[in-house]
């Protein structure tokens, strides 16, 4: 099959053959209904990071750390819907919250103890925050967070990292009005972004979907140092590493942001967003501040959302997070190995329980992070093909649904995937 791919999808045909005959030959019932889908969604799809070459396996269930597609595959969900499901899929406490909620209804035009509770939640956890404003995805919370820091300080700029992402919506793209990039990690290009058209500095504590790059602390704490001292905002996007920290990785970095950015995991599979700072500047959001901001949204706070995020974060103590982290790190050094043995060079990125592996070397830069390798493409399927779930750029996170012994048996095909790549010219040629 050929489609006009944007520009990160690689062509069926630069794919390993072998593994692409095989994959279209197990997965009939994909196939054709990709072939519906794309009468009906652009491309088939209607999110970017889902669509693969030579077509998507579609899922059509989800238990634990399992999933099964359409054609009765079952795969290990390393994915767990980018990082959002940290108890893997159908987690019994969170569908029990909203199942007791369904007979009494889950959007009213009103504040509901669904919302406060999990705000209290929140709050426990994030000492750098008095008050925290519901959204209906991290993106709206990126979004929110821009007009808080725009209204605040009077100015425009935003200034955002190479390879950073805080969701889909303007303001917060590349290319948008009054965005400044900067590399990321890179302190003096930092240092001469910020200056007094700045209204704020967003960062990730590790770049996510730029390849799970760590951030270097002392780059981080001079960040929160360099925005405040130029009367800007300090907004620190803690989106996907919540999960990785009780109280969110802020607390490791030694960090105190004045505006913190989370969604996925609060919302227990359901979707959410949430701007959680200091009250003076999330009051600009209370209809009690004179002159403040309109923040409208019919499903803020959803109550099935806000239920099921309660129900998860009680199940994430400290204990829970220290097994993902500790997790993680043995399937990571599991990877490199089955790596090595097929005579491939990866190294696998890490914080707590989210990873990404890279050909060769950690990317020195964005531009290098993003290159669309063979490899990523090719051991992609070759994953599916030994029942892995994982993210088509190297991306793979656990949630606690996975045992001991299921983290051993995904290190072993994740081995498994490396032999099958290892036989393709094509691909070693990609990773010289
Ligand atoms: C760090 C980070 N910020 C923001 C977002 C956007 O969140 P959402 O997909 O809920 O809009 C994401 C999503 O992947 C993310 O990883």
């Amino acid at each position: 099959m050929t489609t006009t791919s944007p520009q990160h999808v690689l062509e069926t045909s630069e794919l390993s053959p072998a593994l692409v005959e095989e994959y279209t030959a197990t997965r009939p019932r994909s196939r054709e209904a990709f072939e519906k889908a794309r009468r009906l969604l652009p491309g088939g799809q209607t999110r970017s990071v889902t669509h693969y070459e030579p077509f998507p396996s579609l899922i059509r269930l989800g238990r634990g750390q399992m999933l099964v597609d359409l054609d009765g595959h079952e795969y290990f969900d390393a994915l767990n819907n980018y990082t959002s499901l940290v108890h893997g899929n159908a987690f019994g406490p969170a569908s029990d919250a909203v199942r007791a909620l369904l007979d009494q209804g889950v959007a009213f035009a009103s504040v509901h103890s669904e919302q406060t509770d999990l705000a209290r939640r929140i709050l426990d956890r994030l000492s750098s925050a008095d008050l925290v404003r519901f959204t209906n995805s991290g993106s709206e919370a990126s979004s929110l967070a821009a007009r808080i820091a725009r209204h605040v300080t009077g100015r425009r700029e935003i200034v955002m990292a190479e390879g950073g992402f805080h969701g889909s919506v303007a303001p917060l793209l590349p290319g948008e009005p009054n965005v400044v990039l900067v590399p990321y990690n890179d302190l003096q290009a930092l240092e001469q972004a910020v200056t007094e058209r700045t209204a704020a500095v967003f960062l990730e504590p590790f770049q996510g979907a730029g390849g799970v790059i760590p951030g270097k602390k002392e780059y981080l704490q001079h960040a929160q140092k360099v925005a405040n001292s130029q009367g800007a905002l300090f907004v620190l996007d803690e989106i996907q590493s919540l999960r990785n920290n009780y109280h969110g990785v802020q607390e490791n970095l030694g960090l105190s942001p004045d505006l913190t950015l989370i969604g996925k995991i609060i919302g227990g599979g359901f979707p959410i967003g949430a701007v959680a700072g200091r009250a003076k500047l999330l009051d600009a959001t209370s209809p009690y501040t004179v002159g403040g901001l309109q923040h409208a949204g019919t499903f803020n706070g959803h109550l099935a959302a806000a239920a099921a995020g309660s129900a998860t974060l009680d199940y994430l103590d400290s204990a829970a997070i220290s097994r993902l982290n500790a997790g993680a790190s043995e399937l990571a050094s599991a990877i490199e190995d089955g790596a090595a043995a097929a005579g491939i060079k990866v190294v696998v990125t890490r914080d707590g329980s989210i990873m990404n592996i890279h050909p060769h070397r950690v990317p020195e830069n964005a531009k290098e992070a993003a290159k669309p390798y063979k490899f990523h493409r090719s051991l992609h399927l070759a994953l599916m093909l030994e029942g892995v779930y994982a993210a088509t750029r190297g991306m793979l996170n656990l949630s606690t649904a996975l045992t001991d012994s299921d983290l051993r048996e995904v290190g072993k095909l994740y081995g498994n995937a490396f032999q099958r790549i290892a036989q393709s010219p094509d691909i070693l040629e990609d990773l010289k």
